[in-house]
């Protein structure tokens, strides 16, 4: 049967990839895909997909109560994934609110226009992706797991945490078919660079400092956004109602490490000297609140469903570099405009 199915925050990095795998893998649906385009949205990401009959792009913000109830009531959407945010630590830390307009108060929105629909379709599916920060930090041993209390020290991380507990809310008092998952540090091709990797990818092309927050001791957990338009494809369709999946690369890099084999590659795509960018390395004074590890616990996600990731984090990131590499006209048009405005607010000319 075909279904139609809202995506929210689809012209972003992760929301690209869903989208372009979606209509790949389920050509009998429909996808509407609705996003603000703020600066980390850009429909260049999907030019690949943008005449299939099955997709359309709809312009509107999540925050705006009565736009998003009269597009549920007009397109009766058989179904949402969640994925529009704000999505950047260091900007939460500098506007607080607009993560709790975005992340907290456009959730309850879809929620209660999904709640409505909900009464006339019993087979509604809600979908809301979130992240591993809900969890708070790690110290040197341990991981994640889908019972780890939520324990949020970002205002992202905050704003996410209270958006999980509305979705589970919701599930609880109004019986909103629901699923969550909450998904490890993503990297791969039109990742928006003001994030670790991408941010230091052009930075290294343009011979720029590497801006190291405290000593680089801190670890993520990586995984190939394909990897996660996969597990959330795999959720949508079989994970249970009700259930929270966590997702990750079982894959953890201490920053520091991470950044010199990613110079490493550079140095050798670029044809440079070995140690050439590392020499870009700069220690900056480290993120308010910088939670210290972050390491994910798959095992239910691949047990119950199958899921596992496709490419070693060597392999991904070589297939990263290569693509921002031969896509500087990406670059050069996410750069300028509203990015460029606010970098050069908040740290200048060097960033
Ligand atoms: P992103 O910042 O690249 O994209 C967010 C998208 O949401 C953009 O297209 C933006 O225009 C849109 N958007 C923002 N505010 C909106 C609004 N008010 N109304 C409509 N659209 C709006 O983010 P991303 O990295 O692709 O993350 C997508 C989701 O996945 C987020 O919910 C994020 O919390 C979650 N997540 C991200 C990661 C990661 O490593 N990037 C990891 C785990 C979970
Ligand atoms: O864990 C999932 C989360 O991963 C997602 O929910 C977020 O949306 C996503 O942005 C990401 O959050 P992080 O804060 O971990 O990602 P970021 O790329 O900003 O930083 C990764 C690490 O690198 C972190 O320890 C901070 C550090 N860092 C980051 C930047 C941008 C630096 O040392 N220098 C930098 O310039």
């Amino acid at each position: 049967m075909s279904r139609k199915i809202l995506i929210t925050g689809g012209a972003g990095f992760i929301g690209s990839h869903f989208v372009r795998r979606f209509i790949t893998e389920h050509p009998g649906d429909t996808i509407v895909n609705l996003d603000k385009l703020t600066y980390a949205g850009n429909l260049e990401n999907l030019k690949d997909i943008d005449h299939n009959k099955n997709y359309r792009f709809v312009h509107g913000d999540i925050t705006d109560a009565a736009f998003i109830s009269k597009l549920f009531a007009e397109e009766k959407f058989d179904g949402v994934v969640h994925l529009a945010a704000e999505s950047h630590v260091d900007r939460s830390i500098t506007n607080p609110l607009e993560f709790v307009m975005t992340n907290v108060i456009g959730t309850v929105n879809l929620l209660n226009a999904a709640k409505e629909l909900y009464k006339t379709n019993p087979d509604f599916i809600f979908y809301h992706v979130s992240t591993d920060e809900v969890y708070g930090t790690l110290g040197d041993s341990g991981k994640f797991t889908e019972s780890t209390s939520y324990s949020p020290n970002s205002p992202y991380s905050a704003s996410k945490a209270s958006s999980d507990h509305f979705v589970r809310a919701y599930h609880e008092t109004y019986g909103l078919p629901v699923k969550i998952s909450n998904c490890s540090n993503n990297y791969g091709s039109h990742h928006f660079p003001e994030k670790l990797i991408p941010l230091f990818i052009n930075n290294i092309k343009n011979n720029r400092p590497l801006p190291v927050y405290g000593k680089g001791e801190n670890v993520r957990d990586w995984l190939f956004v394909e990897d996660h338009a996969k597990a959330i494809d795999l959720i949508f369709h079989e994970g249970k109602v009700g259930e929270t999946y966590n997702i990750g690369g079982n894959n953890e890099w201490k920053n520091l490490d991470l950044v010199k084999l990613l110079c490493g590659i550079m140095d050798r795509k670029l044809g440079r000297s070995s140690g050439e960018s590392e020499k870009l390395i700069s220690y900056v004074t480290d993120r308010a609140g910088h939670d210290f590890r972050y390491a994910i616990d798959s095992g239910k996600l691949m047990q119950e469903l199958g899921w596992k990731p496709s490419v070693t984090f060597e392999e991904g990131l070589e297939k990263t570099v290569d693509w921002y590499l031969e896509n500087s006209e990406w670059l050069e048009h996410v750069t300028s405009g509203a990015y460029k405005d606010y970098y050069q607010e908040m740290y200048g000319e060097g960033k």
